[in-house]
C-alpha cells in the first residue's frame, strides 16, 4: 500500500492574512477535529480549501502559504470567491446540509449552485488525480464532496477509494426530494467502501440506492457489474487521551498557570458552591438546536422556581457559515432569546444565562468542560456529536452529567446518559432535576462506564477500522475481477 490521501472541503488548520504573514488557526468542526488525531499520526497528505479565496491569494504569498500547508501535512485546492459562493455557501450549506438535517424548508434546489458543486468537485478530484499513485489509498470525507469518488475512479479504475459521511443520511422520503438524487449517488458510488456515523444513515443510503438505482444490494453490498462495493457504519470517537490528560493538566493549574476564564469559573464556583454550571457547546447551526433550549431553559426556569439563582447555563456558540441567511436570522433569534430570558429572570446577583458567541482555544474548551456540572446538549438532528464525548473524557474524578438529545448519533453509543427529546420540554426540565440532583455514586457509576467504551472506541480505532475494511474491500474487488 503507498501513502494516504486524506481529501476534505475544510483543512485542520484556516489560514489567514495578517498584512504580509500567514497565520495557521485550528478549525472548528467534527472532521477537522477528528481527522486531525488520525493524521498527525500517519504519513498521510490532506488537500483541501485553505479557507482564502483564490482573489486573496498573490503570486508573492502563494509560497508562504505552501509552506504553512505544508507544515501541517497540507495542500490546497484554491477556490474563487465565486466558486465558494456557488459550492460551499450555495449547494453543500443552502441545499444539502439542511436537507440531510431535515430541514427541508431550508432547503433551496438551484442549478446554478448545482453546477458549481459539480465543477468544484472536480477541482477536489483532479487535485487527487494530480497527487496519488496507483498504490495510494483515498479516503474522501463528507457531503461537500459526493461526486468526487466517482471522478476519481473513472480515471483510476484501480485505486481504493473510500468515503466517510460525517452528518446524517436522510431517510428515502426526503432523499428523493433532491432534483440530482440519481447523480449524487452515482457520484459516492465511485468509492470502494461507504461510511455512516450509524446503522440508521447506512440504512437510509441502501435503500435510496435501491429504490432510485434500481440496483442489487445485498445485507450491506450492493453489486455493480465490474465490482462489489461496501457500506458499513463506523461511529466516529474522541481523541480520548488528549482530552484527558488536558483536564488532568487542568487540575495541576496553579494561580500563575490558570487561564482568566478558569480564575473566574473558580471564583463562581468559591462564591456560589450549591450553584450548578451547565454548559452546551455548538457551532451556531440550526440543526444544534440551540433557540429551542433556550426556551427550554425558561421553561424549566418558570416551571422550578425554586431554581433560579441556583443554575447557570453557559452557552458556546461559534460562528459558523455567516453568509448563510438562515444562520444569520439563527444568530439574531439567539441573541434576542438571550437577552429577553436575561432581562426577565436576572437578579443583582445572578445572570441566568452566559453567552459566548466566539471561538475559543482549547485550553478554555478545557476550563468550561472541566468545571460544568451538567452538559446539555440538545441537537435537533446531529451526525454524531462529538461534544458530547468530549464532555465525559475530561470529567477525570467521572462526576458530571451530560443530558443528550436522542437525535444525536452519539445517543447511540451513550445510553447511561440522560437522553432526551429536544422537542419535549417537560422531558428536558425533568432531566435537569434528575441532573441537578443527582447522586455522586450514581454520575461515577454512569460515567464510568462511557469512559471506558470511549476511551476503547476512539478516534485512533475508528480511522482503523475504516482503513481496514477498506483494504479488504480492495482485495475482494480484486478477487472479483480475476474470476
Ligand atoms: P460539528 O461537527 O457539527 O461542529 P461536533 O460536536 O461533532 O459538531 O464537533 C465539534 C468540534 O468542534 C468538537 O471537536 C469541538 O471540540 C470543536 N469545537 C467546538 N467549539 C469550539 C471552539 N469554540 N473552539 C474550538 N473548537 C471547538
Ligand atoms: C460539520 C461537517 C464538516 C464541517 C464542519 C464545520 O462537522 O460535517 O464537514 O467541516 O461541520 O463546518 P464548516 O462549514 O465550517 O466547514
Amino acid at each position: 500500500m503507498g501513502k494516504t490521501i486524506i481529501i476534505s472541503n475544510r483543512l485542520p488548520v484556516q489560514l489567514q492574512i495578517d498584512n504580509d504573514s500567514i497565520t495557521a488557526i485550528p478549525s472548528v468542526g467534527g472532521l477537522a477535529t477528528g481527522m486531525k488525531s488520525v493524521h498527525s499520526g500517519s504519513d498521510s497528505l490532506w488537500i483541501g480549501w485553505s479557507g482564502l479565496t483564490q482573489e486573496e491569494i498573490s503570486e508573492e504569498l502563494e509560497p508562504k502559504i505552501d509552506k504553512a500547508l505544508k507544515e501541517n501535512g497540507c495542500s490546497k485546492v484554491s477556490l474563487t470567491s465565486e466558486e465558494i459562493d456557488g459550492f460551499y455557501y450555495g449547494f453543500s450549506n443552502r441545499t444539502i446540509w439542511p436537507l440531510f438535517h431535515y430541514f427541508l424548508e431550508y432547503s433551496e434546489f438551484e442549478t446554478d449552485s448545482w453546477n458549481t458543486y459539480k465543477a468544484v468537485n472536480q477541482k477536489f478530484a483532479d487535485a487527487i488525480l494530480e497527487k496519488a499513485e496507483d498504490d495510494d489509498v483515498i479516503w474522501v470525507h463528507d457531503y461537500q464532496l459526493m461526486l468526487v469518488p466517482e471522478m476519481v475512479k473513472e480515471k483510476r479504475p484501480n485505486t481504493s477509494i473510500g468515503f466517510f459521511l460525517h452528518i446524517p443520511f436522510p431517510s428515502y422520503e426526503i432523499f428523493r426530494t433532491l432534483p440530482w438524487r440519481k447523480e449524487v449517488l452515482r457520484g459516492l458510488l465511485g468509492s470502494d467502501l461507504i461510511g455512516f456515523h450509524t446503522y440508521d444513515y447506512e440504512r437510509h443510503f441502501l435503500s435510496s440506492v435501491r429504490r432510485l438505482l434500481g440496483l442489487e444490494v445485498s445485507f450491506n453490498e450492493i453489486n455493480l457489474e465490474d465490482r462489489v462495493i461496501k457500506v458499513d457504519s463506523f461511529p466516529m470517537g474522541i481523541d480520548y487521551k488528549k482530552f484527558s490528560d488536558a483536564a488532568s493538566k487542568h487540575e495541576k493549574n496553579t494561580a500563575d498557570t490558570q487561564s482568566e476564564l478558569q480564575r473566574r469559573l473558580n471564583v463562581h464556583k468559591e462564591s456560589t458552591p450549591d450553584a450548578k454550571l451547565i454548559l452546551s457547546i455548538d457551532r451556531l447551526d440550526y440543526s444544534k438546536g440551540i433557540a429551542k433550549r433556550l426556551n427550554a431553559f425558561e421553561y424549566f426556569l418558570k416551571k422550578h422556581p425554586e431554581y433560579q439563582e441556583k443554575v447557570r447555563l453557559i452557552i458556546l456558540a461559534v460562528p459558523s457559515r455567516s453568509n448563510v441567511p438562515q444562520y444569520q436570522l439563527l444568530k439574531k433569534e439567539i441573541d434576542e432569546l438571550v437577552g429577553r430570558i436575561n432581562g426577565e429572570f436576572a437578579t443583582v446577583s445572578w445572570t441566568p444565562i452566559w453567552y459566548f458567541y466566539r471561538s475559543m482555544p482549547f485550553e478554555n474548551l478545557i476550563d468550561l468542560y472541566t468545571s460544568s456540572d451538567i452538559a446539555l446538549l440538545t441537537p435537533i438532528r446531529d451526525g454524531m456529536n462529538l461534544v458530547a464525548k468530549e464532555y465525559i473524557a475530561t470529567r477525570t474524578d467521572k462526576t458530571g452529567v451530560l443530558i443528550l438529545s436522542e437525535m444525536a448519533g452519539s445517543a447511540n453509543e451513550m445510553n447511561e446518559s440522560l437522553l432526551i427529546n429536544p422537542n419535549n420540554f417537560d422531558q428536558i426540565s425533568d432531566a435537569l432535576i434528575q441532573a441537578i440532583n443527582m447522586p455522586k455514586e450514581e454520575q461515577i457509576a454512569r460515567n464510568s462506564i462511557l469512559q471506558k467504551r470511549l476511551e476503547r472506541y476512539n478516534v485512533e480505532k475508528w480511522a482503523n477500522d475504516f482503513m481496514k475494511s477498506l483494504l479488504e474491500q480492495r482485495e475482494t474487488t480484486q478477487k472479483f475481477i480475476s474470476k
